[in-house]
């Protein structure tokens, strides 16, 4: 006898952000439901605002692209991810986390992404969202371990990916079920007070010192002005390791984040025909979503960092927006998992700069002190660049209020 494959149904909170809105708050946001299909295909699924969290007189979209407008009666399809919606799947672990959940029995090989999402912790998820089956959120939020036992827990992770026994069977428990975090590369997170910290050392294949390659590149970033994680490098026995500020908490606080992969409706990891989405593409969604202009400067100014220092690694989860509570408004995210390829001088970018798009160049404000000469009205400006083409700018004085 075969059994009738279910209807899948989870339930997603958000924490309330800001003032405005009791900030702390667990409320039920919606309803995710994978609707069953032919056998062995993962589904299709869709969503639906909760009537509590609109009756409650909720604004706030969990997703501004994907899920705009919270209105119970409206279902959305989630046409990525096997039926999964995009912003569970931005707060949903990746291949390391799925390799510790597979080894700890809570997923089998072939785990849909509505599996993986089910199976992950709370407590360390990306953003201000977590799941569960119940109707109503759970308060219980397991511990993150503290800063204090990195070293003990970068003992285990080394441990783990080598396969080996655990020398701390409790940590090690704790490593393997408390994975929900996003990324290939080995890591944890930990709490010291009020912050919290990705810790990434080095990986059982690195040929070269990649916590220090990213560490090194972040600085440099903050250097030439990017708004960039906060980033610190710490010797722990033999190796290096990484200690990035996570910028989706603020103590007990989780704020809400969106992944440019949702913002551009691309799936990622890149599957077979999938679209690669660009940084143009990406702009154009940041702009929807009401992100101030210095943020699309901001965006520009990473993408050609990451011509300059040859990170290939840009790809659409490694750049996020989060949604400040203080001006109620989508912001791109500090830059953050910034690392040159290490083995080859990468000839493009993961997200293109595609024809069509559009670069505002400009002249930093006092250009032209130097040798004390100013632009006039009447000036003409000619800029070409060898193979795209030439520009010319002419000069018109504005009227100064002195002036009229
Ligand atoms: N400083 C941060 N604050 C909040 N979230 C972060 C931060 N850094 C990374 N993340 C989240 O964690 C995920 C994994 O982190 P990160 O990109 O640093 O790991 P990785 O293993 O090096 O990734 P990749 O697979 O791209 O190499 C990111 O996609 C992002 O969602
Ligand atoms: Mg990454």
């Amino acid at each position: 006898m075969t059994s009738e494959p279910r209807m899948r149904t989870a339930y997603i909170y958000m924490q309330l952000q800001g003032t405005a809105e009791a900030p702390g708050n667990w409320v039920t946001a919606g309803r995710m439901q994978l609707r069953p299909s032919m056998p062995g295909s993962p589904g299709m699924g869709d969503f639906q605002y909760a009537p509590s969290y609109v009756a409650a007189g909720h604004t706030l979209a969990l997703d501004p692209i994907n899920l705009p407008v919270p209105d119970a009666d409206h279902r959305y399809a989630a046409p990525r991810y096997g039926g999964l919606i995009d912003a569970v799947r931005d707060a949903c672990p990746d291949s390391w986390g799925r390799q510790l959940l597979l080894r700890a029995g809570h997923i089998g090989p072939h785990a849909t992404d509505f599996e993986v999402a089910l199976a992950s912790q709370n407590s360390d998820r990306w953003g201000a969202l977590m799941l569960g089956t119940h109707k109503r959120p759970s308060s219980a939020h397991a511990q993150q371990p503290a800063l204090a036992r990195l070293d003990e827990l970068l003992t285990e992770i080394q441990l783990l990916e080598r396969f080996q026994p655990p020398a701390n069977a409790s940590l090690r428990k704790q490593l393997l079920e408390r994975a929900s975090g996003g990324g290939a590369r080995p890591k944890v997170t930990l709490r010291d007070g009020r912050t919290w910290w990705i810790a990434k050392p080095l990986a059982r294949d690195d040929t070269l010192d990649i916590p220090v390659l990213e560490h090194a590149s972040l600085q440099l970033a903050n250097a030439v002005g990017l708004r960039t994680a906060e980033s610190r490098l710490l010797t722990v026995r033999d190796g290096q390791v990484i200690l990035v500020k996570r910028f989706d908490r603020d103590g007990n606080q989780r704020l809400l984040c969106l992944s440019a992969a949702s913002l551009m409706q691309v799936t990622y990891p890149w599957v077979a025909g999938s679209i690669l989405g660009s940084y143009g593409e990406l702009a154009d969604a940041m702009r929807r979503i009401g992100c101030p202009a210095e943020d699309l400067v901001e965006l520009w100014l990473r993408a050609a960092f990451n011509v300059v220092i040859g990170n290939d690694d840009d790809h659409p989860r490694n750049h996020a927006v989060v949604f400040d509570t203080a001006t109620q408004r989508w912001r791109l995210s500090p830059a953050f998992d910034l690392v040159p390829n290490a083995y080859s001088h990468p000839k493009q970018l993961a997200m293109p700069l595609l024809p069509g798009d559009l670069l505002l160049t400009g002249s930093p404000a006092g250009n032209g002190q130097h040798w004390r000469r100013f632009l006039q009205d009447g000036d003409v400006m000619t800029g070409s660049i060898t193979g795209l083409g030439t520009q010319v700018v002419r000069c018109v004085a504005q009227p100064t209020e002195a002036a009229e």
